[in-house]
């Protein structure tokens, strides 16, 4: 099993150059089932995610090739197989993101129950229930799905989400470009991600109009044909290294990011005294000598505060003075973490899905697991602070979604090792 130990590092600095990020690249790489020309994607990060949705894509007659450095050339002209591999889709929650591009495009698919990080129930009623309103049966077994269409094909409908799901949001739109006649996606998911999506989706010749509010139209059309795009950069990325400079008290410069997409960290970290400019070059965030404050952070869909950078802000808050509120919205089963940083010194109090932390801990080294993805990253950001070495296991967690998570730590001064026990 592999294993990061961390060392306090002192302040980190340098510049940082942020990926493709992890949750566009991997709708978009299912909206390539769309059609049966060539597409390619550019600024792919290199992941264990996009690996697997990779070897998905080959599974069901696609081709997906490397055709540069973070180039991708997809084509599935070849779709053959509509039934994607338990082995595969029982790895990563973002396989089920298949299930609309195979029901517009071919009118039948069977998923495996998704996998992924166990940080809430993650149901899927709301993609299933959209496929139903676009017309689609849908047989729910024990561990997985089947939806298929009948006749007429899949009918434009009128979509309301109970929550703006981001997943939701995808799959319907994924399958409504296909449909006959007009989707309205109501309350619709309005992540940044979501609009890459239509970005490319518009591309390939779909008209679809509202991407990044909370109405989304889709008037269906025949077929689509291949485009090329470049991803967005990676918010949550941003994010992680705009609180390596936060919690080191370091001073980074974070190239290749868009501004408004990290708009509620900016407000938060500065809120707290850090410096957060935009530069001509990136985002500058300067924390180095400043006296820094707690606040509080409530998670919410976006453009509210991201839950994905729940954890590792919650690393940083144990190191400001005061007391600090974090409420998480979006998922019932996000503060595994607690018990981690807890076990470092923190002083982190959670009563249901309120987290009371008590500031200006000093953290110690410990031996600790990335409880998720993200958690992993909040590890990692405590490990720079604390007092000798943490090792943190479970890092797979990590290595499937950010890019060169070592090699980008290290650049900036940080003393981390991967070793393999
Ligand atoms: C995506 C992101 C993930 C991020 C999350 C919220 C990808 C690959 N992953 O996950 O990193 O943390 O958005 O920003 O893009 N829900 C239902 N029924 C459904 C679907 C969702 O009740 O059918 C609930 C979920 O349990 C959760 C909430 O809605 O409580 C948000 O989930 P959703 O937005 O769907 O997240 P994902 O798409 O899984």
């Amino acid at each position: 099993m592999a294993k990061f130990l961390v060392q306090n590092s002192g302040p980190l600095q340098g510049e940082v150059h942020i990926s493709g990020a992890k949750n566009a690249v991997l709708p978009l790489m299912a909206a390539a089932i769309c059609t049966e020309n060539k597409c390619k994607i550019k600024d792919v990060p290199k992941l264990l995610d996009v690996k697997v949705m990779t070897r998905i894509l080959n599974s069901l007659g696609g081709s997906v090739t490397q055709v540069e450095d973070g180039v991708l050339e997809i084509d599935m002209g070849g779709l053959c197989r509509c039934e994607a591999d338990y082995n595969l889709t029982s790895r990563m929650r973002a396989s089920f993101l298949v299930m609309g591009p195979l029901l517009g495009r071919k009118g039948y698919a069977k998923v495996y129950m998704p996998g992924g990080c166990t940080i809430g129930a993650r149901p899927i009623d709301l993609h299933l229930k959209g496929f139903e309103a676009l017309g689609a049966e849908v047989i729910q077994k024990d561990n997985y799905i089947e939806a298929k269409v009948g006749e007429k094909g899949l009918v434009g409908a009128s979509i309301y989400l109970d929550f703006p799901s981001v997943g939701a949001t995808e799959n319907i739109m994924t399958a409504a470009v296909l449909a006959k006649g007009t989707t309205y996606i109501e309350n619709a998911a309005e992540e940044p991600e979501i609009v890459d999506l239509a970005n490319f989706l518009n591309k390939m010749g779909a008209s679809i109009k509202g991407a990044g509010t909370d109405t989304i139209k889709i008037e269906g059309v025949p077929s689509l044909r291949g485009a090329s795009h470049t991803v967005i950069p990676d918010r949550i990325e941003t994010g992680t290294f705009m609180l390596a400079a936060a919690i080191t008290r370091g001073e980074v410069l974070i190239k290749n990011i868009v501004p408004d997409h990290v708009k509620p960290i900016t407000a938060k970290l500065r809120e707290c005294g850090v410096q957060v400019e935009l530069a001509e070059e990136g985002l500058y965030v300067n924390a180095m000598d400043r006296r820094l404050v707690a606040t509080d952070i409530k998670t919410l869909p976006y453009p509210g505060f991201p839950t994905d950078i729940q954890s590792p802000f919650m690393a940083f808050l144990t190191t400001v003075e005061g007391s600090s509120n974090v409420i998480e919205t979006v998922f019932e089963n996000r503060f595994m973490h607690v018990a981690e940083l807890n076990r470092m010194g923190a002083n982190i109090r959670t009563s249901g899905n309120k987290a009371m932390i008590q500031g200006a801990k000093k953290l110690e080294g410990a031996k600790v697991i990335a409880t998720d993805l993200r958690a992993g990253a909040a590890m990692v950001l405590a490990g720079l602070v604390a007092t000798g070495t943490t090792e943190i296991g479970e890092i797979y967690h990590v290595e499937r979604g950010y890019e060169d998570f070592i090699e980008k730590f290290r650049a900036l001064g940080a003393n981390i090792l991967r070793i393999e026990e």
